[in-house]
């Protein structure tokens, strides 16, 4: 059998890392086999994407977003559609919709932003973990002042706005990602066990 293709995205402390994590656990409970990966990549374009981000190297915004667009061609090439030809599920905890709406949010055209992401494959599934940007910020470990909290809150939100859009356009499913984490997860496999059919 050939695999699918799952994506999860959301905000930051939306939950992806935790989400993607138990959804994996409970796909293999049903016997399917399960490549749970991610995006920035632990690779070496994954490396330099996430030093740039945490500002160890400077790079222009259009260049680290074709950056992401690199780790994401080697990405799929490497891993992701040999394991789906292999008929493993594919879990990808962020993918372009992370570049689109991040992306966006820095600024960037939309129209570029798109036309360079938009011939990587489509997910089969894509869940969007939707989550207002206070409860971002309370899940955070890393706010250290109110005034970090302000700044965070306009970029979180813009973030936000650009993710509803684009869960719009591309079909994602909207997930509220409040609650605990065991709702959360119940929620994601209400829409996924519906998507493989698996009865419960
Ligand atoms: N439903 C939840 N309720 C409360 N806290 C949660 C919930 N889900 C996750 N968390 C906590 O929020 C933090 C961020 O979770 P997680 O790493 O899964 O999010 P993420 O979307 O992957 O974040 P990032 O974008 O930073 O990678 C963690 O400390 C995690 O334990
Ligand atoms: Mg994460």
């Amino acid at each position: 059998m050939k695999g699918k293709f799952i994506v999860i995205e959301g905000i930051d402390n939306a939950g992806k890392g935790t989400q993607s994590a138990l959804l994996a656990e409970h796909l293999r409970s049903k016997g399917f086999k399960v490549l749970l990966t991610k995006e920035p990549t632990n690779g070496i374009l994954g490396g330099i994407s996430k030093a740039a981000l945490n500002k160890e190297l400077t790079l222009s915004n259009k260049a680290l977003q074709l950056l992401f667009c690199a780790d994401r061609a080697h990405h799929l090439d490497t891993e992701i559609e040999p394991a789906m030809q292999d008929g493993f599920i594919v879990l990808c905890d962020r993918y372009f919709f992370s570049t689109l709406a991040y992306g966006f949010a820095s600024n960037i055209n939309y129209k570029w932003l798109r036309s360079v992401n938009i011939s990587f494959r489509k997910p089969d599934l894509g869940i969007y973990l939707d989550l207002d940007p206070k409860t971002s910020l309370s899940r955070s470990v890393k706010q250290v002042d109110g005034l970090q909290l302000f700044g965070n809150i306009e970029k979180i939100s813009k973030v936000r706005q650009a993710y509803l859009s684009i869960a719009k356009e591309f079909h994602l499913k909207k997930v509220d990602a409040k609650g605990t984490v065991e709702e959360v997860s119940q929620r994601i496999n209400k829409i996924v066990d519906k998507f493989f059919n698996i009865k419960v």
